[in-house]
């Protein structure tokens, strides 16, 4: 296995003194990782200023890190600028409170559950994109945003948020900017300081907390067994060992991880998907063939989307080209080690699908978009994590099969209605590393009825 500490022959920038590679990783962290693969082979050890970081190229020992050895790991310490946001939920927690959480919530995301999704998935989708206008410039990345949330708010907590869409939009767009921000800076202000940057961040915590709060009193105050959603689920939860329930405060936890991995994930990676098929007139008329031929017009349902089956595979290749969950990170809790390399007690992995996923080893001509390379289960003959947009083992994204049905279905049945274009004049669209991977300065287009 090649060795590897970032020197100054690399072609990457050479590290500085006080920063190492913060720099580099800032402007393009997709780029940087993939250099370093692209120089380093299977790991690559790194600085991003005082912190050092292991980034893992090699899928055995991805699969060592993430699945087989991943109780050797936590993932403390990666993100505390978010953990002040989601706390303790599912996302960001470790040890036996993750493990009785992800147990309690796991039969709410098996494939069969979330079928039961798939209605309100549609009337979503359709009810807010029936009144596009003939025409009409939108601001598609927007409209997505809305789509996914009114999904999610109202399928896994009953909760109906276009009154309070424009302060929640606001919320989430500072707290993405402000962590964004935070996590990339050299010298972090704890959050204690009153900046003006500081200020907006806990006034957008502040109207978050006031609307979960406020969902959960709602439903306190309802009686039993009106609702049968995740929300129920959290609220009724006993804990086997002590009879214990959740705290509301534990409840938000969650609610607030569901909010934060559940709507811009989705919304982004649809972006992507739709700028991809508007450059790509081939892959269009193959999708707008399926989805006459299955939907003719009707509501995409569970039903249609097995039958869906180049749509799920223009989602896969989006999710291969443009993974919006870039990358991760882990703590070793213990001595351990992956492969040939020995890391320590406190040693930190940073970990990203792209360079795997654009590798020429696992992805014939990696840079073209080919929905096809996905037919007759490819993925299966590559190794374990030569392709992981969701991630891998017990911390695997729990909303896989939820995203995965309402990708299809909203690409489905936006498609099938409309025509959409970059506006006149749209610039190409680029990768931002924000805390997905969003398409930065977003997407405009023009939309026009598909003629039957
Ligand atoms: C395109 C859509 C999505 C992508 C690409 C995605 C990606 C990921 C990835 C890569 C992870 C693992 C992170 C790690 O290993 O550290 C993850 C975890 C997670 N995702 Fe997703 N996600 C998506 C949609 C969703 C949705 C729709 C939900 C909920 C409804 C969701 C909820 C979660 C949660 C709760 C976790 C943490 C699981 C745990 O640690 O036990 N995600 N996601």
């Amino acid at each position: 296995m090649p060795q590897t500490e970032l020197t100054p022959e690399s072609a990457l920038p050479k590290p500085s003194l006080l920063g190492g590679s913060l720099k580099a990783f800032r402007e393009d962290p997709l780029t940087f990782m993939n250099e370093l693969h692209r120089q380093y082979g299977d790991y690559a050890r790194f600085r991003l200023g005082p912190k050092s970081f292991y980034a893992i190229f090699h899928p055995d020992m991805l699969k060592e890190a993430m699945v087989t050895k991943s109780d050797d790991f936590c993932k403390a310490g990666a993100f505390d600028e978010i953990k002040r946001l989601t706390g303790e939920g599912l996302v960001l927690s470790d040890g036996k409170h993750h493990d009785r959480q992800r147990r309690m919530l796991q039969p709410k995301f098996t494939r069969g559950h979330i079928q039961r999704y798939a209605e309100q998935m549609g009337i979503s989708t359709r009810s807010l994109s029936e009144n596009w206008a003939e025409g009409q410039e939108r601001d598609l990345t927007h409209d997505l945003f809305r789509i996914t949330f009114d999904i999610m708010t109202r399928t896994l907590f009953s909760y109906d948020s276009t009154t309070r869409l424009e302060q929640i939009e606001q919320a989430f767009d500072s707290i993405n900017r402000i962590a964004t921000d935070k996590i990339r800076a050299l010298i972090r202000v704890p959050l204690l300081i009153p900046t003006q940057q500081n200020r907006e961040y806990s006034a957008a915590l502040q109207t978050l907390n006031e609307i979960v709060y406020g969902i959960i009193q709602d439903r306190r105050a309802m009686k039993g067994g009106e609702r049968q959603d995740l929300l129920s689920v959290l609220m009724e939860a006993v804990d086997e060992s002590d009879q214990s329930v959740m705290s509301d405060k534990q409840i938000r936890d969650e609610v607030l991880t569901m909010f934060l991995a559940g709507h811009e994930t989705t919304a982004y990676t649809l972006a992507w998907a739709f700028d991809f098929i508007m450059r790509r007139p081939d892959v269009e008329e193959k999708l707008v063939e399926e989805w006459s031929r299955v939907l003719n017009g009707a509501l995409p349902t569970a039903e249609h989307y097995p039958e869906l089956v180049y749509t799920q595979n223009v989602v896969w290749e989006t999710l291969r080209m443009r993974p919006v969950g870039y990358i991760t990170g882990r703590t070793a809790i213990r001595d351990t080690r992956l492969g040939s390399l020995e890391l320590r007690r406190g040693d930190s992995l940073m970990i990203s699908p792209y360079p795997l996923h654009m590798s020429p080893r696992y992805f014939a001509d990696p840079e073209t978009f080919r929905p096809e390379r996905f037919e007759n289960d490819y993925v299966r003959t590559l190794p374990l994590m030569a392709y992981f947009p969701f991630g891998a083992g017990p911390r695997s994204c729990i909303g896989n099969h939820f995203a995965m049905l309402e990708m299809v279905i909203l690409l489905a049945e936006i498609g099938q209605h409309y025509v959409l274009r970059h506006a006149p004049g749209h610039p190409p669209v680029v990768p931002e590393a924000l805390l997905t991977l969003a398409p930065r300065g977003g997407i405009r287009v023009t939309v026009k009825r598909r003629s039957s």
